[in-house]
């Protein structure tokens, strides 16, 4: 079906994020002139996943619209509890709704629950995979409080193996000019070969460090992130990298004067709470900003209907994808769909780009 879906940034060129993120902008500054834009649409919030800002600020978004919500926050209290699949629970509910937002803990649900919905679908998180709402939200409060997307020495710091929303955000800022990253992190949780590959492809570059003690005084901007509990395999794995980043009144002092320090949230321990009176701690500026670009963004969607192809490689119907947290491996309807490197023996996942050497 021929709609406009948000599951990947990088299936629209940068000059629509940037008017998204302008209309986030000028919605910011006079709220009111928007106010009933919406009115007599419906958005359906389908969280399969905890969230806190990313679910209120849609609904709160919608509202402000002058539209309405339903849904659910505890797929516990659906029919997915006895058993329905992404499938069906999306055909039914984007039959009842003019817009669907879904999180989800597998990876490529999201572009799942598109090919079969029958109004727009927005990604609002799958699994470790990505967050391209997140991505808009980050978008808006560099543009705000950086007065610029180009240029910019970036550190991103904690878990940026599982972190969705670090992953989006390399994928979008590599594709302004100048940008440099600074990944901070223990081995175990370096930043995926694809998103390293989109990089350096895009002529952006970046370094992977173990402290922060040596690029804080480098960055312009540090993007703090929790270590991801629920995406390891065993509590122990966790506990071994739990309270490996704190980043403290100390470490601030090596910091430029001009830095800005932004966290997705929540936060559990990886800023502890006097940073917050800081003037360059922009985390809970940066959680408001969320409600004014996710407004733009519905009303982008609802207005101007510019179809996305979903599925753009080759159906390979022997070959399974490797990840086990593949919605591939969940929902056995779906094509094995799979873009294919020169000589066919790689083949990158439509899902959840993971790779697999055949
Ligand atoms: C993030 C998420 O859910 O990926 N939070 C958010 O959307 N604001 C980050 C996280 O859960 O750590």
């Amino acid at each position: 079906m021929k709609i406009q879906h948000l599951i990947d940034l990088n299936d629209y060129p940068v000059e629509w994020w940037k008017s998204v993120v302008d209309l986030g902008e000028e919605i910011k500054n006079d709220p009111a002139k928007f106010a009933h834009e919406c009115d007599g649409k419906v958005m359906a919030t389908l969280f399969y996943e905890p969230s806190t800002r990313t679910q209120m600020s849609f609904q709160t978004a919608m509202i402000r619209l002058g539209g309405k919500i339903i849904g659910f926050d505890n797929p516990a209290n659906s029919s997915v509890s006895k058993g329905e699949s992404i499938k069906d629970t999306t055909k039914i509910v984007s039959s009842y709704a003019d817009i669907l937002v879904m999180r989800h803990p597998v990876a490529g649900s999201a572009k799942a629950a598109a090919l079969t919905a029958e109004c727009p679908v927005i990604n609002a998180g799958d699994g470790g995979h990505l967050h391209p709402t997140q991505t808009l939200t980050d978008l808006l409060t560099l543009q705000i409080e950086k007065k610029t997307l180009s240029g910019l020495t970036v550190g991103m710091c904690g878990d940026l193996v599982n972190g969705r929303t670090v992953h989006s955000l390399c994928k979008a800022l590599s594709r302004f000019k100048d940008n440099k990253f600074i990944f901070i992190s223990t081995p175990e949780l370096r930043m995926p070969a694809y998103i390293k590959d989109v990089i350096t492809a895009s002529g952006s570059t970046f370094e992977e460090v173990d402290t922060l003690e040596e690029a804080i005084g480098k960055l312009d901007v540090l993007y703090m992130t929790r270590i991801q509990q629920e995406r390891f395999a065993s509590h122990e794995e966790y506990l071994a990298q739990k309270n490996t980043y704190v980043l403290d009144r100390i470490k601030m002092q090596d910091a430029k004067k001009d830095m800005i320090v932004l966290h997705p949230l929540p936060r559990v321990d990886e800023i502890t709470v006097d940073v917050d009176d800081d003037s360059r701690a922009m985390y809970f500026t940066q959680a408001k900003y969320g409600v004014y670009v996710r407004m733009a963004l519905v009303l982008t969607m609802l207005k101007n209907q510019t179809p996305v192809e979903l599925l753009k490689g080759s159906e390979y119907k022997s070959v399974c994808c490797g990840n086990p947290n593949c919605v591939t491996n969940l929902e056995a309807y779906l094509p094995k769909s799979f873009r294919a490197s020169g000589d066919e023996t790689l083949l990158e996942c439509e899902y959840c780009d993971e790779r697999k050497l055949i």
